[in-house]
């Protein structure tokens, strides 16, 4: 190893609302905070280990093969035929578990993307993502790129196909906001798929697909009235909405206050109003928060702009 050498690389990977209303399982986007942080660094003993995780109560396994970062990094290290490395990981978890937000694919993605930067950046961004999706899958089973893909590359990321990993990066209107909030629930994505029909009316579909291309045409065309129309979801928001308490209740302030459009982030509880603008973002923001308040829901709110990077190095 010469002096050049990394021998430490610190990176921090957002959270995502995947869905963004009309787009299940195919559209999502970053947010600038929270995110996850993952340390790699080159340690004498060979192999991968898990050396510390904060912030997880203990919740998460140390053993690399059942961490979902370990997971990535694993798969990766695999590829590039060098197991032999002697790496350990550190993970700070500063997201709570099963909340909406990606936290399973942050730290995934940033399991990946660390390693990869630690033994000199051998794959780009975009070739990471089928080993950060291997890692989240080891956490809930599903295939689905609509947490991994904007965590990785930042911005808005639509998924053509899932098996394929077909993806693109989508236009970001310059003044388009989210209101995040979440509430101190859990959700287990599992259950949140599960109770999904596994047919929908044929009406429903053409209504979605109809909302998923004005959607895209709104951002492309930076048409805030166009993503306003079609930030909709007849298939998974009325079947999950029952999870969150005073699901209605959010949506209806959140919409008076504003917001171009409001649903669940990913599998929720976390819900999200997409804003033109930080002012009306914050106030959509605060109107939800205090809808939850009122119940004695503690909840969290994130105000941001789309993070239009991904995961980066930190210091
Ligand atoms: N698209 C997924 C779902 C996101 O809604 O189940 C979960 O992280």
């Amino acid at each position: 190893m010469d002096n050049e050498t990394v021998k430490e690389v610190r990176v921090f990977a957002p959270a995502t609302v995947a869905n963004v209303a009309c787009g299940y399982d195919v559209l999502g986007f970053a947010i600038e905070a929270p995110g996850d942080e993952v340390v790699a660094r080159f340690v004498g003993e060979p192999g991968l280990r898990i050396g510390q995780i904060t912030g997880d109560d203990g919740k998460l396994p140390l053993e690399v093969e059942k961490n979902t970062a370990g997971v990535a990094a694993l798969d990766l290290l695999k590829h590039l035929g060098m197991l032999d490395l002697g790496i350990e990981l550190e993970i700070h978890k500063k997201m709570p578990f099963g909340s909406g937000l990606g936290s399973s694919a942050a730290s995934a993605v940033a399991g990946a993307y660390a390693v990869n930067k630690l033994i000199g950046e051998p794959l780009t961004k975009k070739q990471l993502l089928s080993f950060a999706m291997t890692g989240e899958a080891s956490a809930d089973g599903a295939w689905h790129a609509d947490n991994v893909g904007p965590c990785l590359l930042g911005g808005i990321v639509f998924i053509r196909d899932n098996q394929e990993l077909d993806i693109a990066q989508l236009p970001v209107p310059s003044n388009l906001w989210a209101a995040v909030v979440h509430p101190d629930i859990e959700i287990l994505t599992r259950v949140a798929r599960e109770i999904l029909p596994s047919e929908v009316p044929l009406a429903n579909v053409t209504q979605q697909i109809g909302n998923l291309g004005g959607l895209i045409c709104g951002l492309i065309q930076e048409d805030y009235g166009m993503i306003s129309r079609s930030v909709h979801d007849v298939i998974a928001e009325p079947r999950r909405q029952k999870l969150i308490p005073e699901f209605y209740r959010a949506k209806r302030a959140a919409m008076a206050a504003g917001a171009l459009g409001f649903s669940i982030s990913g599998a929720g509880p976390s819900v999200f109003g997409l804003c033109e603008g930080e002012e009306t973002a914050r106030r959509v923001g605060e109107t939800i928060t205090s809808v939850f308040n009122s119940v004695d829901l503690a909840n969290q709110l994130y105000v941001s702009r789309v993070n239009k990077t991904g995961v980066r190095v930190i210091d």
